[in-house]
């Protein structure tokens, strides 16, 4: 709307005052087209900005531009040290601590100290559904959703800790998502009845959303009555934790320490005893699990110090030379490959909360945003238009005392669903579902199973390669059965299965006699 047409915002005190602060922001060409909305797009519009402000969005916006310069000018590598070695518990270095380390684990989860918090607020524009990626079904045998398998380990986890420890406890479950997931999301769980866990310890929140804007600061339009939103970033947990009174319920529950994961990694070990034990034992107040970085110019960001403090620096941060350090053992000196699943204690996040995430900047994402043009007709532009603001999960790393790093192996915990099928041959359903059923099939050989072909014949550990593509062999446990291998032995040892192989709480399914 012209000037002129905002000023004909009379009728009611509200569009009144909208329009005078949006003028005072700078933000009024967002009313262009108001003239032309129906009453009702006119007051769905009105709800969208009623509690927007947009003073705050434009320092954002100016703050954001300003550190994104600075960042995009110098390089970090001569700030940079490794992760020392004090400070790193590794399942592959220190295989001899592991058992104390998930034993402590367990008695803190059988306190009812441990909680999961599980980010699922992101869009997933790269996998491209309509609806949340937890609800994704990667086609395992049992065709489990991400979000059912999450749930299914987090309630073995509970009998592992309630069989070891003689007591009942339960894991809270706290579920991040954002103005476009939550009603979708919170439906799926209750039609699947919150997959076996208690309703009131699977808790909701939304997390913030921020405008898209243009270059200079102008909010984008994505229709004639409606501003281009996209969720502040997984980083906006921070904020979220304290508007939606997140970690007052922590505290009221007796939380002590909290496992924050992303919703698209099928691997995720969520509440992993063995990571929490080691960062309790520790002392930490924040730690970060990671996987090992091999190749140099793999786009992974790593956890490292600069200027003395703990943070991720992203690949597109260092120079080659310095990706391609070594240390003496022959590992790349920068190693330590963030995989977003962190650790964090109450008072280090209630602190968080209170003092340092007002002060955090958004990071700036080049995107192409598709708007209105003047006449009123969307374009979807062919190169970045604009920005999207977030903040990132890992930006309060900075803020701790006493920081670890927990290195597991990323065949074992980590396979993101990032892309659909059809886009690259990485991160996406197929890569997702054989790299759970190559764990699986671990799993079986080390409790003493083995596979073996219509012929009978013993097929090898390691499958061939067919056309160049490495097939797994088909198999399933149910985390109901087995959170981390456990629990299997005396259902495979010393026995032969045919794929596909599925062992769930009824038992061990084969193909051949149960027709799978
Ligand atoms: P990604 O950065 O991979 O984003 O999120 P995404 O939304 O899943 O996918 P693209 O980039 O749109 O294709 C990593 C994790 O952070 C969460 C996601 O849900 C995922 O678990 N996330 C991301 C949030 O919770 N909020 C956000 O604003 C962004």
């Amino acid at each position: 709307m012209t000037r002129s047409s905002s000023e004909d915002l009379t009728e009611t005190m509200d569009t009144t005052k909208l329009a005078k602060r949006l003028d005072d922001a700078g933000q009024s060409h967002i009313l262009q087209f108001w003239d032309q909305l129906s009453p009702k797009e006119q007051a769905e519009m009105s709800l969208d900005v009623e509690n927007m402000d947009f003073i705050e969005i434009n320092n954002f916006f100016q703050n954001a531009m300003k550190t994104s310069g600075q960042i995009s000018q110098e390089k970090v590598d001569n700030r940079m040290e490794p992760v020392p070695r004090e400070v790193l518990g590794s399942v592959t270095r220190d295989p001899e601590r592991l058992k104390e380390w998930e034993k402590e684990g367990l008695r803190c989860i059988s306190e009812n100290k441990v909680a999961v918090l599980l980010l699922a607020g992101g869009q997933g524009t790269r996998l491209g559904v309509l609806y949340p990626k937890g609800m994704y079904d990667v086609s395992l045998p049992s065709h489990k959703t991400l979000f059912q398998i999450q749930a299914e380990r987090i309630r073995r986890l509970e009998l592992l800790a309630e069989k070891q420890h003689s007591r009942k406890c339960c894991i809270p479950w706290y579920i991040m998502t954002s103005g476009r997931t939550m009603d979708m999301t919170k439906e799926f769980f209750s039609q699947h009845k919150y997959f076996g866990l208690r309703e009131e310890n699977v808790i909701f929140f939304k997390q913030g959303m921020l405008p898209a804007m243009d270059f200079n600061g102008k909010i984008i339009l994505e229709g004639k009555g409606k501003l281009a939103m996209a969720p502040d970033g997984n980083g906006g947990l921070y904020r979220a934790l304290g508007t939606q009174k997140i970690v007052e319920d922590m505290e009221k529950r007796g939380i002590s320490y909290i496992h924050v994961y992303c919703v698209d990694n099928i691997l995720v070990k969520v509440a992993d005893p063995a990571f929490i034990g080691f960062c309790s034992l520790k002392g930490a107040d924040c730690g970060a699990k990671v996987v090992e970085k091999t190749n140099p110019t793999e786009s992974v960001g790593v956890v490292c110090k600069v200027d003395g403090r703990y943070q991720v620096v992203e690949y597109s941060e260092i120079t080659l030379p310095t990706a391609e350090k070594r240390s003496p053992d022959g590992r790349l000196m920068f190693n330590a490959g963030n995989i977003a699943n962190h650790f964090f204690t109450l008072p280090f996040l209630q602190e968080i909360v209170r003092t340092h995430e007002p002060q955090l900047q958004h990071h700036v994402a080049q995107k192409k945003i598709p708007y209105v043009n003047p006449q009123g007709q969307l374009i979807k532009p062919e190169k970045p238009n604009g920005i999207k603001m977030e903040k990132f999960v890992f930006d309060i790393f900075q803020f701790a005392k006493t920081f670890v790093v927990f290195e597991v192996l990323r065949e074992d915990e980590f396979s993101p669903l990032k892309n659909a099928d059809s886009q690259e041959g990485k991160d996406n359903p197929t890569t997702a579902r054989h790299a759970l059923m190559s764990l699986h099939h671990r799993w079986i050989l080390n409790a003493g199973g083995h596979f073996v072909d219509e012929n009978g014949t013993r097929v090898p550990a390691i499958p061939s390669l067919k056309d160049g593509t490495d097939l797994p062999i088909k198999c399933e446990i149910s985390p109901l059965v087995s959170y981390g291998g456990e629990g299997v032995e005396h259902l495979v040892n010393g026995r032969a299965f045919q794929p596909t192989l599925m062992i769930d709480e009824n038992g061990v399914h084969e193909r051949v006699k149960n027709g799978l």
